[in-house]
């Protein structure tokens, strides 16, 4: 038993009916740690999150949550706490309503239990008396994640934790997922987008069609060095463009010059083409405007992991 790890995954598989939602998954989330699970949609995080919170059972492989191993009751783990598909709320009862019937469902009061600590925590205070009913996406999740800081938890799952936050939303579950793992809570989140989880995670576990693709540190993830596709203005953008297709390692993917009269082009390209490709633009006399790279260079390596394969590749 590894102490230092809250989740502890080997090897699971899990199907419904013909489709293989995870196969030989493994997964290290360390306590303490924000833990990011990458993936397009379909690739099995939803079904993975769903396994630790005890929403359902693999088929095949050893999960071990908090040091425990998950027997094959559908519980959810002591010290677990999170939500899949979106909280399950009152829509008839206020924000502070759902929290305190969660606390007496526990056996606790709203004030014991900390309802408007958590409402506060998650930005939640000025609308505590509205009722749910009316509560868009983001407001929906940060309630959800206001119920599982209730319980106080040393795993906090959530799937997809950004869908729906505007700025001041995120900036507060941002901030309460943060505390948390300094106290040495283990946060693990899902999210489609690479950028949404670079903001927050040390590590991340990439999926793709039910298999791990990449796990890791971040900084290794940013470290491979990738062709990128960069956008260059200058001064000059035709003479840039003939100075693109001589250059030796430079290929330009749009050619947005001529085709959109613009006065930028997409340009692929390796950091040292591009590098040389800068000093020649610049020696030929042509100001540099604009280069910058299309994606950022995490979420191009997360599509260059989980883009299918052609056929016969
Ligand atoms: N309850 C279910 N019944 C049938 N198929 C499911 C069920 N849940 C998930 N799947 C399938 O398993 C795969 C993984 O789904 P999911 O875990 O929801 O992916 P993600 O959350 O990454 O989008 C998909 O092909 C999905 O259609
Ligand atoms: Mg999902």
């Amino acid at each position: 038993m590894d102490t230092l790890l809250a989740v502890r995954a080997r090897g699971i598989t899990k199907c419904f009916g013909d489709v293989v939602a995870l196969d030989g998954v493994d997964l290290d989330v360390v306590r303490g740690q924000i833990h990011g699970l990458a993936g397009p949609n379909g690739a099995g995080k939803t079904t993975l999150l769903g396994l630790l919170l005890g929403l359902a059972v693999a088929d095949s492989g050893r999960l071990e949550i908090l040091g425990t191993p998950v027997r094959r009751a559908l519980t959810v783990p002591e010290g677990v706490a999170g939500f899949v598909d979106g909280p399950g709320l009152y829509p008839s009862l206020t924000a502070r309503q759902n929290l305190a019937a969660l606390a007496a469902l526990r056996g606790g009061d709203a004030r014991s239990a900390g309802v408007d600590d958590v409402l506060d925590q998650v930005g939640l205070t000025d609308v505590a008396d509205d009722q749910t009913r009316g509560f868009s996406l983001g407001m929906r999740q940060r309630l959800g994640l206001a119920a599982a800081l209730l319980t106080k938890p040393r795993l906090l799952v959530l799937d997809e934790p950004s869908n729906g936050l505007d700025p001041a939303g995120k900036k507060h579950v941002h901030g309460v997922l943060t505390r948390l793992a300094a106290d040495g809570t283990a946060v693990v989140l899902s999210s489609h987008r690479m950028d949404d989880l670079a903001a927050l995670c040390s590590d991340v576990t990439i999926v793709a069609t039910g298999r791990v693709v990449f796990s890791g540190p971040l900084s290794k993830l940013a470290a491979e060095n990738r062709e990128l596709d960069y956008r260059l203005a200058t001064s000059d953008p035709r003479a840039a463009r003939r100075l693109a297709a001589d250059a030796a390692g430079i290929r330009i993917v749009d050619d947005a010059v001529t085709r959109h009269d613009t006065d930028a082009l997409v340009v692929r390209a390796l950091t040292p083409a591009l590098d040389a490709l800068v000093a020649r633009l610049v020696h030929a006399g042509l100001a540099l405007r604009e280069l910058a790279p299309v994606v950022s260079p995490l979420e191009a390596a997360f599509l260059a992991l989980t883009e299918p394969k052609e056929a016969g590749r």
